[in-house]
Protein backbone atom coordinates (compact mmCIF):
# COMPACT_ATOMS: atom_id res chain seq x y z
CA UNK A 1 0.00 0.00 0.00
CA UNK A 2 0.95 3.31 -0.57
CA UNK A 3 2.61 5.39 2.25
CA UNK A 4 0.88 8.42 3.57
CA UNK A 5 2.77 11.64 3.97
CA UNK A 6 1.09 14.89 5.59
CA UNK A 7 2.42 18.14 4.84
CA UNK A 8 2.18 20.68 7.51
CA UNK A 9 3.74 23.75 5.74
CA UNK A 10 3.11 26.02 8.86
CA UNK A 11 3.57 29.92 9.20
CA UNK A 12 7.27 32.21 7.99
CA UNK A 13 9.40 30.61 5.31
CA UNK A 14 7.96 26.93 6.03
CA UNK A 15 5.39 27.07 3.09
CA UNK A 16 7.86 28.01 1.06
CA UNK A 17 11.14 25.84 1.74
CA UNK A 18 8.65 22.52 2.24
CA UNK A 19 7.19 23.27 -1.41
CA UNK A 20 10.98 22.59 -2.24
CA UNK A 21 11.06 19.26 -0.54
CA UNK A 22 8.15 18.18 -2.02
CA UNK A 23 9.55 18.91 -5.76
CA UNK A 24 12.62 17.08 -4.74
CA UNK A 25 10.25 14.02 -3.96
CA UNK A 26 8.16 14.42 -6.83
CA UNK A 27 11.91 14.05 -9.13
CA UNK A 28 12.49 10.14 -6.87
CA UNK A 29 12.12 7.40 -9.15
CA UNK A 30 13.08 4.06 -8.13
CA UNK A 31 12.04 0.19 -9.09
CA UNK A 32 11.02 -0.20 -5.15
CA UNK A 33 9.82 3.44 -4.71
CA UNK A 34 5.66 3.15 -4.42
CA UNK A 35 4.79 6.33 -4.64
CA UNK A 36 3.56 7.89 -1.69
CA UNK A 37 0.65 9.69 -1.07
CA UNK A 38 0.92 13.40 -0.40
CA UNK A 39 -1.81 15.18 1.86
CA UNK A 40 -1.50 18.57 3.04
CA UNK A 41 -2.78 20.87 6.25
CA UNK A 42 -2.89 23.35 8.66
CA UNK A 43 -0.83 24.14 11.96
CA UNK A 44 0.59 26.91 13.74
CA UNK A 45 -0.23 30.22 13.30
CA UNK A 46 -1.85 29.39 9.37
CA UNK A 47 -4.39 27.13 11.94
CA UNK A 48 -4.76 29.91 14.38
CA UNK A 49 -6.37 32.39 11.58
CA UNK A 50 -8.08 29.49 9.45
CA UNK A 51 -9.25 27.48 12.20
CA UNK A 52 -8.92 29.31 15.55
CA UNK A 53 -6.25 26.83 17.10
CA UNK A 54 -2.60 26.20 16.42
CA UNK A 55 -3.52 22.20 15.74
CA UNK A 56 -7.50 21.69 14.51
CA UNK A 57 -8.29 18.35 15.17
CA UNK A 58 -8.53 17.59 11.69
CA UNK A 59 -5.12 18.01 11.56
CA UNK A 60 -3.96 15.78 14.63
CA UNK A 61 -6.46 13.00 12.90
CA UNK A 62 -4.57 13.29 9.12
CA UNK A 63 -1.23 12.87 11.44
CA UNK A 64 -2.06 10.25 13.42
CA UNK A 65 -3.28 8.30 10.25
CA UNK A 66 -0.06 9.17 7.80
CA UNK A 67 3.32 7.06 7.81
CA UNK A 68 5.24 10.25 8.21
CA UNK A 69 4.77 14.32 8.47
CA UNK A 70 6.84 16.89 7.07
CA UNK A 71 6.75 20.05 8.72
CA UNK A 72 8.37 23.53 7.83
CA UNK A 73 7.69 25.85 10.53
CA UNK A 74 5.40 27.40 12.98
CA UNK A 75 5.16 30.62 14.86
CA UNK A 76 5.66 34.94 13.91
CA UNK A 77 5.55 38.17 15.30
CA UNK A 78 2.12 38.60 14.10
CA UNK A 79 0.60 36.19 17.20
CA UNK A 80 3.29 37.39 19.44
CA UNK A 81 0.06 38.53 21.59
CA UNK A 82 -1.75 35.39 21.77
CA UNK A 83 -1.63 33.89 25.02
CA UNK A 84 1.05 30.67 25.49
CA UNK A 85 -1.52 28.22 25.60
CA UNK A 86 -2.57 28.96 21.90
CA UNK A 87 0.20 30.18 20.36
CA UNK A 88 1.54 28.22 17.11
CA UNK A 89 4.26 26.55 19.22
CA UNK A 90 1.66 24.58 20.84
CA UNK A 91 0.26 23.34 17.51
CA UNK A 92 3.91 21.81 17.65
CA UNK A 93 3.95 20.39 20.58
CA UNK A 94 0.52 19.29 20.48
CA UNK A 95 1.83 17.07 17.68
CA UNK A 96 4.82 15.94 19.27
CA UNK A 97 2.73 15.28 22.48
CA UNK A 98 -0.44 13.54 20.40
CA UNK A 99 1.65 11.19 18.49
CA UNK A 100 4.12 10.39 21.31
CA UNK A 101 6.98 11.30 18.99
CA UNK A 102 9.30 11.17 21.92
CA UNK A 103 13.07 10.57 20.57
CA UNK A 104 14.31 13.73 18.38
CA UNK A 105 17.03 13.18 16.39
CA UNK A 106 18.95 16.00 15.52
CA UNK A 107 22.16 15.53 13.22
CA UNK A 108 25.04 18.08 13.11
CA UNK A 109 27.20 17.43 10.34
CA UNK A 110 29.67 19.65 8.84
CA UNK A 111 29.49 19.35 4.73
CA UNK A 112 33.46 20.16 3.92
CA UNK A 113 32.32 22.56 1.21
CA UNK A 114 30.89 24.74 3.89
CA UNK A 115 33.85 24.74 6.26
CA UNK A 116 34.01 28.66 5.76
CA UNK A 117 30.25 29.15 6.57
CA UNK A 118 30.99 28.17 10.27
CA UNK A 119 31.96 30.99 12.33
CA UNK A 120 34.71 28.38 14.44
CA UNK A 121 38.18 28.23 13.04
CA UNK A 122 38.04 24.66 10.35
CA UNK A 123 40.02 22.59 12.46
CA UNK A 124 37.51 23.04 15.19
CA UNK A 125 34.72 21.72 12.82
CA UNK A 126 36.05 19.82 9.49
CA UNK A 127 34.58 16.82 9.80
CA UNK A 128 32.47 17.00 12.45
CA UNK A 129 29.48 14.78 12.70
CA UNK A 130 27.40 14.77 15.97
CA UNK A 131 24.27 13.63 16.90
CA UNK A 132 22.01 14.59 19.15
CA UNK A 133 19.20 13.12 20.99
CA UNK A 134 16.84 15.03 22.23
CA UNK A 135 13.72 13.31 24.57
CA UNK A 136 10.88 15.30 22.74
CA UNK A 137 7.73 14.74 24.93
CA UNK A 138 8.81 15.09 28.42
CA UNK A 139 10.46 17.18 31.06
CA UNK A 140 9.53 20.88 31.69
CA UNK A 141 8.10 21.66 28.05
CA UNK A 142 4.98 19.57 29.50
CA UNK A 143 5.83 18.62 33.15
CA UNK A 144 2.99 19.52 35.77
CA UNK A 145 2.02 21.70 37.55
CA UNK A 146 2.62 25.20 35.62
CA UNK A 147 1.23 28.34 35.42
CA UNK A 148 0.80 31.51 37.10
CA UNK A 149 -0.54 32.24 40.45
CA UNK A 150 -0.66 34.95 43.37
CA UNK A 151 0.95 34.69 46.67
CA UNK A 152 -0.74 34.97 49.53
CA UNK A 153 1.17 38.84 49.94
CA UNK A 154 -0.16 39.90 46.35
CA UNK A 155 3.34 38.80 44.98
CA UNK A 156 2.53 36.91 41.37
CA UNK A 157 4.54 34.20 40.67
CA UNK A 158 4.84 31.78 37.26
CA UNK A 159 5.93 27.90 37.51
CA UNK A 160 6.72 25.15 35.43
CA UNK A 161 7.89 21.75 36.27
CA UNK A 162 11.01 19.47 35.22
CA UNK A 163 9.90 15.98 35.93
CA UNK A 164 10.78 12.65 34.23
CA UNK A 165 9.45 8.98 34.60
CA UNK A 166 11.92 6.03 34.61
CA UNK A 167 10.07 4.70 31.58
CA UNK A 168 10.50 7.76 29.78
CA UNK A 169 14.18 8.28 30.72
CA UNK A 170 14.83 4.51 29.75
CA UNK A 171 13.28 4.38 26.36
CA UNK A 172 15.27 7.81 24.82
CA UNK A 173 18.76 6.23 26.55
CA UNK A 174 18.00 2.94 24.14
CA UNK A 175 17.33 5.01 21.35
CA UNK A 176 20.75 7.13 21.81
CA UNK A 177 22.63 4.06 22.87
CA UNK A 178 21.16 2.16 19.26
CA UNK A 179 21.62 5.13 17.27
CA UNK A 180 25.78 4.89 18.56
CA UNK A 181 26.03 1.11 17.32
CA UNK A 182 25.52 2.83 13.81
CA UNK A 183 28.42 4.73 14.44
CA UNK A 184 31.25 5.50 16.48
CA UNK A 185 29.69 3.55 19.98
CA UNK A 186 30.28 6.32 22.24
CA UNK A 187 27.52 8.58 24.43
CA UNK A 188 27.25 11.35 26.29
CA UNK A 189 24.27 11.91 28.26
CA UNK A 190 24.02 15.61 29.24
CA UNK A 191 22.62 16.43 32.85
CA UNK A 192 22.94 18.97 35.80
CA UNK A 193 22.50 16.28 37.80
CA UNK A 194 24.48 18.35 40.23
CA UNK A 195 21.46 20.75 41.01
CA UNK A 196 18.72 18.97 39.84
CA UNK A 197 17.03 15.90 41.52
CA UNK A 198 15.55 15.08 38.04
CA UNK A 199 18.52 15.13 35.98
CA UNK A 200 20.16 13.12 38.95
CA UNK A 201 17.67 10.32 38.39
CA UNK A 202 18.15 11.28 34.64
CA UNK A 203 21.52 9.95 35.05
CA UNK A 204 20.81 7.29 37.24
CA UNK A 205 18.72 5.89 34.43
CA UNK A 206 20.92 6.39 31.95
CA UNK A 207 23.55 4.77 33.63
CA UNK A 208 21.69 1.49 34.07
CA UNK A 209 20.77 1.27 30.23
CA UNK A 210 24.25 1.48 29.09
CA UNK A 211 24.91 -1.72 31.29
CA UNK A 212 22.60 -3.12 28.22
CA UNK A 213 25.11 -1.71 25.69
CA UNK A 214 28.76 -2.84 26.78
CA UNK A 215 29.86 -2.21 23.65
CA UNK A 216 29.04 1.50 23.68
CA UNK A 217 31.35 4.10 26.04
CA UNK A 218 28.80 5.77 28.03
CA UNK A 219 30.13 9.22 29.41
CA UNK A 220 28.12 11.74 31.52
CA UNK A 221 28.54 15.61 31.26
CA UNK A 222 26.78 18.76 33.21
CA UNK A 223 24.59 21.02 30.78
CA UNK A 224 26.89 23.71 31.69
CA UNK A 225 30.61 22.10 30.42
CA UNK A 226 28.68 20.46 27.50
CA UNK A 227 28.18 23.52 25.97
CA UNK A 228 31.61 24.59 26.66
CA UNK A 229 32.76 21.94 25.11
CA UNK A 230 30.76 21.96 21.75
CA UNK A 231 32.92 25.12 20.66
CA UNK A 232 36.17 24.04 22.19
CA UNK A 233 36.30 20.84 20.70
CA UNK A 234 32.83 19.54 19.45
CA UNK A 235 34.56 16.71 17.31
CA UNK A 236 35.50 14.68 20.85
CA UNK A 237 31.45 14.01 20.32
CA UNK A 238 29.67 11.20 18.75
CA UNK A 239 26.41 10.93 20.14
CA UNK A 240 24.65 13.60 22.70
CA UNK A 241 21.94 12.31 24.57
CA UNK A 242 19.48 15.06 26.63
CA UNK A 243 16.63 16.30 28.09
CA UNK A 244 13.79 18.33 26.46
CA UNK A 245 15.05 21.51 27.07
CA UNK A 246 19.29 20.85 27.37
CA UNK A 247 18.50 19.32 23.85
CA UNK A 248 16.54 22.69 22.17
CA UNK A 249 19.25 24.76 23.48
CA UNK A 250 22.11 22.55 22.71
CA UNK A 251 20.90 21.57 19.41
CA UNK A 252 20.85 25.44 17.86
CA UNK A 253 24.13 25.75 19.37
CA UNK A 254 25.38 22.17 17.29
CA UNK A 255 23.80 23.99 14.14
CA UNK A 256 26.07 26.93 14.31
CA UNK A 257 29.10 24.90 14.36
CA UNK A 258 28.17 23.74 10.74
CA UNK A 259 28.24 27.48 9.65
CA UNK A 260 24.33 27.64 9.32
CA UNK A 261 21.18 26.25 10.87
CA UNK A 262 19.49 26.28 7.73
CA UNK A 263 21.26 23.14 6.69
CA UNK A 264 19.95 20.80 9.75
CA UNK A 265 17.16 18.35 9.85
CA UNK A 266 15.29 16.79 12.19
CA UNK A 267 13.85 13.47 13.07
CA UNK A 268 11.18 12.60 15.84
CA UNK A 269 9.92 9.28 16.21
CA UNK A 270 7.65 7.39 18.16
CA UNK A 271 7.25 3.87 19.08
CA UNK A 272 5.23 2.77 15.87
CA UNK A 273 7.56 4.13 13.49
CA UNK A 274 5.48 7.01 12.54
CA UNK A 275 7.95 10.23 12.37
CA UNK A 276 7.54 13.90 12.02
CA UNK A 277 10.58 15.33 10.19
CA UNK A 278 11.20 19.36 10.18
CA UNK A 279 13.89 21.44 9.97
CA UNK A 280 15.69 22.65 13.32
CA UNK A 281 15.31 26.03 12.25
CA UNK A 282 12.47 28.14 12.95
CA UNK A 283 10.13 30.18 10.74
CA UNK A 284 12.32 33.40 10.11
CA UNK A 285 9.39 35.95 9.57
CA UNK A 286 12.15 38.41 8.74
CA UNK A 287 12.82 36.50 5.35
CA UNK A 288 9.21 34.98 4.80
CA UNK A 289 7.88 35.20 1.21
CA UNK A 290 11.25 36.10 -0.31
CA UNK A 291 12.07 33.43 -1.53
CA UNK A 292 16.11 33.39 -0.41
CA UNK A 293 15.56 30.99 2.65
CA UNK A 294 17.61 27.57 2.40
CA UNK A 295 15.46 24.96 1.54
CA UNK A 296 18.43 21.87 2.43
CA UNK A 297 17.60 21.55 6.12
CA UNK A 298 13.53 20.70 4.60
CA UNK A 299 15.43 18.33 2.03
CA UNK A 300 18.26 16.62 3.96
CA UNK A 301 14.71 16.04 6.67
CA UNK A 302 13.02 14.43 3.66
CA UNK A 303 16.04 12.27 3.39
CA UNK A 304 15.58 11.50 6.86
CA UNK A 305 11.84 10.36 6.12
CA UNK A 306 12.49 8.20 3.32
CA UNK A 307 15.19 6.13 6.07
CA UNK A 308 13.22 6.08 9.14
CA UNK A 309 9.86 6.32 8.00
CA UNK A 310 9.29 4.93 4.76
CA UNK A 311 11.65 2.09 4.42
CA UNK A 312 14.04 4.02 1.15
CA UNK A 313 17.12 4.17 2.99
CA UNK A 314 18.62 4.31 -0.91
CA UNK A 315 16.78 7.17 -1.67
CA UNK A 316 17.57 8.60 1.66
CA UNK A 317 21.38 8.30 0.37
CA UNK A 318 20.54 9.76 -2.96
CA UNK A 319 19.24 13.24 -1.73
CA UNK A 320 21.89 13.30 0.62
CA UNK A 321 23.87 13.05 -2.10
CA UNK A 322 22.38 15.34 -4.55
CA UNK A 323 22.82 18.06 -1.86
CA UNK A 324 26.50 17.59 -1.84
CA UNK A 325 26.75 17.74 -5.48
CA UNK A 326 24.78 21.21 -5.31
CA UNK A 327 27.44 22.22 -2.65
CA UNK A 328 29.97 21.03 -4.88
CA UNK A 329 28.78 23.20 -7.89
CA UNK A 330 28.77 25.93 -5.57
CA UNK A 331 25.50 26.91 -5.15
CA UNK A 332 24.88 28.59 -2.19
CA UNK A 333 21.28 30.36 -0.45
CA UNK A 334 22.01 33.54 1.29
CA UNK A 335 22.75 31.93 4.45
CA UNK A 336 25.67 30.37 3.57
CA UNK A 337 27.12 31.78 0.78
CA UNK A 338 30.67 33.19 0.86
CA UNK A 339 33.26 34.41 -1.65
CA UNK A 340 33.68 32.44 -4.84
CA UNK A 341 30.15 30.55 -4.72
CA UNK A 342 27.04 31.31 -6.78
CA UNK A 343 24.06 32.99 -4.44
CA UNK A 344 20.64 31.25 -5.59
CA UNK A 345 17.34 31.49 -3.50
CA UNK A 346 14.91 29.09 -2.36
CA UNK A 347 13.64 27.48 -5.62
CA UNK A 348 16.68 27.72 -7.74
CA UNK A 349 18.50 25.60 -4.46
CA UNK A 350 14.94 23.12 -5.17
CA UNK A 351 15.48 22.63 -8.79
CA UNK A 352 18.98 21.86 -8.42
CA UNK A 353 18.87 18.89 -6.25
CA UNK A 354 16.25 17.71 -8.02
CA UNK A 355 18.42 17.72 -11.30
CA UNK A 356 20.85 16.30 -9.24
CA UNK A 357 19.30 13.24 -8.05
C1 LIG B 1 12.60 23.36 18.27
C2 LIG B 1 11.85 24.65 18.49
C3 LIG B 1 10.59 24.33 19.28
C4 LIG B 1 11.01 23.79 20.63
C5 LIG B 1 9.61 25.50 19.42
C6 LIG B 1 9.21 26.08 18.09
C7 LIG B 1 8.40 25.12 20.22
O1 LIG B 1 12.66 25.58 19.12
O2 LIG B 1 12.03 22.44 17.68
O3 LIG B 1 13.77 23.29 18.68
O4 LIG B 1 11.28 24.56 21.55
O5 LIG B 1 11.07 22.57 20.76
MG1 LIG C 1 14.70 24.98 19.33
Amino acid sequence: MAKKILVLPGDGIGPEIVAEAVKVLGALTGPDWPEPVVDEALIGGAAIDAAGGPLPEETLERARAADAILLGAVGGPRWDDVETARRPEKGLLGLRAGLGLFANLRPAILYPQLADASTLKSPVVNGLDILIVRELTGGIYFGEPRGMRTRDDGEREAFNTLVYGESEIERIARVAMQAARGRRRRVCSVDKANVLEATAFWREVVTRVGQEFPDVELSHMYVDNAAMQLVKDPKQFDVLVTTNMFGDILSDQAAMLTGSIGMLPSASLNTRGQGLYEPIHGSAPDIAGQGVANPLATILSLAMMLRHSLGAPALADRIESAVGAVLEQGLRTADIVSPGTQKVGTAEMGDAVAAAL
